[in-house]
């Protein structure tokens, strides 16, 4: 059967930060002034050093800081656009897209098919998708799909697939995710978890691909239904004032029932996929995880590995991103790919919200 390859990639990064202090000094303003005016129970302070104790996150890129920054607000502002003016998931899909396509030295007419895999959209319909494969000016067809912070490794599969059914050549799989909208920045034990950015890969049939890439050798989904990571919501539209009493229509989670979920389900989805494909875990040279906690991804690292993986073979770049749902194994996977080898094994593995979980296994191809 053909094989796909990943030959490019691209991450878009919003340019303001919020660090965690900036954060703590807004979301304290903010509690001061509720129990100022009686908030009952009162709001407690958030902190700086339970953060990152508590998840290895010092930072995260958004779209809009003033928002989320100003106490009487603690929403990015990001006002609705024309019609006919690009939308915002679509802006940031095209810096990534280009940068992935430019890496991967292919016109934009030669994509066949563009996959938008993201847990938020900005809209219903028309997709996403079709609005970046026009924008960009690629041909084919293009649709939107959603995985929670799996979306990238489904979608990864999905555009593999039909490179290996023989119905496309190549594809791109982008992820614009505006976390920041759908976080409730109001509530402390989760106001610290989120950051915007957009990565994109350039997918081709191996046997096309002449320069450096990532073949994929397989990959591997699996969902389980839980509610402990929900959003009752969905779209960017709704206004501050539409969701005063409805906590729901942001992200929720019960954070210590995903962590000791999610992490078992996650070691035996790698374990079992390596299993199925004869590959040992000492062969894998770099691990490519998902970036919501670190302590999650240690976990998950010395289980996969049996022992503790160093920073160059798990590299984790939450500390600066925080999660960025679907993107973020992405942004490890294009920041830290290289010094591999040809015929270097690796592995991207997402999971999250569905219950889901994602594995992408490759082999450093091409050359050095
Ligand atoms: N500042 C100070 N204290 C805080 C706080 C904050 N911002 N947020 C919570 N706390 C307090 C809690 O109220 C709790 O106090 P208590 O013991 O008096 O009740 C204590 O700190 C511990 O809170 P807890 O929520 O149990 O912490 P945790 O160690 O589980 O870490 C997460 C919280 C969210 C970082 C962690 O559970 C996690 O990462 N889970 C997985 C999340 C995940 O991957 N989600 C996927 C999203 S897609």
């Amino acid at each position: 059967m053909r094989k796909a390859a990943i030959t490019g990639s691209g991450v878009f990064t919003p340019s303001q930060t919020i660090t965690n202090d900036e954060l703590v000094a807004a979301f304290n303003a903010y509690a001061d002034r509720q129990n100022a005016a009686g908030a009952e129970p009162p709001v407690p302070h958030s902190s700086a050093a339970f953060i990152t104790s508590a998840s290895g996150i010092e930072r995260r890129f958004v779209l809009d800081k003033e928002g989320v920054l100003d106490p009487d607000r603690m929403y990015p502002s990001l006002p609705p656009r024309a019609d006919d003016q690009p939308g915002v998931m679509a802006e940031m899909a095209l810096d990534a897209c280009g940068k992935a396509l430019d890496m991967a030295e292919v016109a934009p007419g030669d994509i066949q098919a563009v996959l938008c895999a993201a847990s938020n959209h900005e809209r219903a319909y028309p997709a996403i998708a079709i609005e970046i494969q026009e924008l960009l000016g690629t041909s084919g067809f293009a649709f939107d799909m959603n995985v929670a912070c799996s979306s990238a490794t489904f979608g990864i599969q999905a555009a593999a697939d039909m490179i290996r059914a023989g119905s496309i050549d190549r594809a791109i799989v982008v992820n614009p995710e505006i976390c920041s909208a759908h976080l409730e920045w109001r509530d402390r034990d989760c106001h610290f978890i989120f950051g915007d950015v957009c990565t994109a890969l350039v997918l081709e049939a191996d046997d096309l691909a002449q320069g450096p890439r990532f073949t994929i050798e397989s990959t591997r989904c699996a969902t389980k239904f839980s509610n402990n990571i929900r959003n009752n919501d969905g779209f960017l539209r709704r206004t501050r004032d539409q969701m005063e009493d409805r906590r729901d229509m942001q992200f929720m989670q019960n954070g210590r029932k995903v962590f000791k979920e999610v992490l078992p389900m996650v070691s035996a989805h790698i374990g079992d996929h390596l299993n199925a494909e004869g590959v040992s875990a000492d062969e894998l040279r770099r691990l490519w995880l998902h970036q919501a906690n670190k302590s999650m991804n240690d976990f998950i690292g010395r289980k996969v590995l049996g022992r503790i993986p160093s920073p160059e073979e798990q590299p984790n770049i939450l500390q600066n991103y925080a999660n960025t749902s679907s993107a973020g194994s992405i942004i490890a996977f294009a920041q830290h790919s290289d010094g591999l080898s040809p015929g270097d094994r690796g592995l991207i593995c997402s999971f999250g919200a569905g219950y889901s979980v994602g594995s992408v296994l490759v082999t450093r191809a091409g050359p050095a």
